[in-house]
């Protein structure tokens, strides 16, 4: 892993300017009340090139007439804070993680910034612009806006620019490893979701199955949920990211899961519907076939060249005259009154990772494929969705393991 971390670091300094320093933040701790913070969330793209999931991080690049040198500003030591927050990152841990040899510390991250851009007449430095890290952070210091501040009113001749290009090409071409740290998160969803299918019954919460899928992805090594579980029954499915899942689970009517566990910080992004009772209705049968049909046939269809674009128009082409068929719209265009959001994302570190999502697929992305169909007068909203690793000639669905046929549901939920 060291030695592929190497590579990530090499490979984006490659495309660096010449006479420029870059800054990448790993973000610091956003305050939630007077002596509590929200959980810590590592800079994805800090974390891509370090391997180091600890705040108040920093890492720099200096490209010097073709020569360069990597910096890692990490904490200093600090006896009382860890008394009270825990243990740090040691200098030698950090180079061990990294693999980068200079390590230095964050409480001199202005001055040894300082002595860098007056060893250059001219510089250039560049900054992830859509870095999350840019905003909300505690520690002004060493966030991007903050800092960006700092350079602007100390330095007059600096020229910024924006890398965050080079970073979506990077991290858009999942490894060997990355891809085999989706498929654990994969897994280990797929055993929050066979939890959910023993549980699920009418007249329970919608919060008890997000409760039980919470505490049964916990159970592997303390895994975190990829983002807020959407656990929404009968109608609330038709709202796509429904927030609270609050409701009673009526008999008859469906719910929708979208959810998925993190497996070190690599996601997993998975929604299946299934009937509260333990059978789809005649109705909800229609419905969902449709949608799962339309989930298979763009999985079908991907291979390198293709673009989301045309999977989007494939989904609503597909879905839309099957609509037309059972009567309930009349001409294509009315596909977008049942089915209103994207077909597909790049799916990595982050749950929408970061991509240039115009670009045809290639060999190492990986996607996720959600159809879905929301139809309010029938109290139904359904969405299959599926995590698929584009391969050389065609494309391998990574959560194939996770029951989405009628018959399979059903027969799970009767076990
Ligand atoms: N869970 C958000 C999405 O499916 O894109
Ligand atoms: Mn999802
Ligand atoms: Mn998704």
């Amino acid at each position: 892993m060291l030695k592929e971390r190497i590579e990530r670091q090499n490979k984006f300094i490659a495309d660096l300017p010449n006479n420029s320093i870059t800054i990448i933040f790993g973000g610091s701790e956003i305050r939630k009340s007077a002596d509590e913070a929200f959980e810590f969330q590592i800079d994805y793209n800090f974390f891509y090139l370090t391997g180091i999931n600890q705040a108040d991080t920093v890492l720099v690049f200096v490209k010097k007439e073709s020569k360069t040198k990597t910096l890692l500003f990490i904490q200093k030591f600090d006896e009382l804070k860890e008394k009270w927050t825990g243990i740090r990152l040691k200098v030698e841990e950090a180079r061990e993680i990294s693999g980068i040899e200079e390590i230095l510390f964050v409480e001199d991250f202005s001055d040894e910034l300082t002595k860098l851009i007056n060893s250059f007449t001219n510089v250039t430095i560049c900054l992830d612009y859509e870095s999350a890290a840019n905003y909300g952070n505690m520690n002004e210091f060493v966030s991007l806006s903050g800092y960006q501040k700092f350079l602007k009113e100390n330095f007059s001749h600096l020229k910024f620019i924006d890398i965050s290009q080079n970073l979506k090409l990077l991290r858009m071409i999942k490894s060997a490893h990355e891809i085999e740290k989706i498929r654990q998160a994969i897994h280990n969803t797929n055993l929050g979701l066979q939890a959910i299918l023993k549980q699920l019954k009418p007249n329970k919460y919608e919060y008890e199955m997000a409760a039980l899928f919470k505490y049964i992805i916990a159970l592997n090594n303390n895994a975190k949920l990829s983002f807020n579980t959407i656990a929404a029954s009968g109608i609330n499915a038709t709202i796509l990211h429904y927030p609270h899942p609050m409701s009673k689970m009526n008999d008859g009517d469906l719910i929708l899961f979208d959810l998925g566990s993190d497996n070190d910080e690599y996601k997993a992004d998975i929604s299946r519907t299934y009937p509260i009772n333990g059978k789809y209705s005649e109705e909800q049968k229609k419905i969902y076939e449709i949608v799962l049909n339309c989930n298979k046939y763009i999985i079908s269809l991907i291979k390198p060249g293709l673009t989301i674009k045309k999977l989007q128009e494939e989904a609503k082409m597909f879905m839309a005259k099957e609509l037309i068929k059972m009567g309930l719209i009349s001409d294509l265009e009315e596909i977008s009154k049942y089915y209103y959001h994207n077909i597909s994302h790049h799916l990595g570190l982050d749950t929408h990772d970061i991509s240039l999502r115009e670009l045809p697929l290639t060999k190492g992305n990986v996607i996720t494929v959600e159809p879905g169909l929301y139809i309010k007068e029938l109290k139904i909203g359904i969405r299959i969705e599926d995590d698929v690793l584009v391969t050389e000639d065609g494309s391998e669905c990574l959560s194939l393991e996770i029951a989405k046929d009628i018959e399979e549901i059903e027969t799970l939920m009767k076990g």
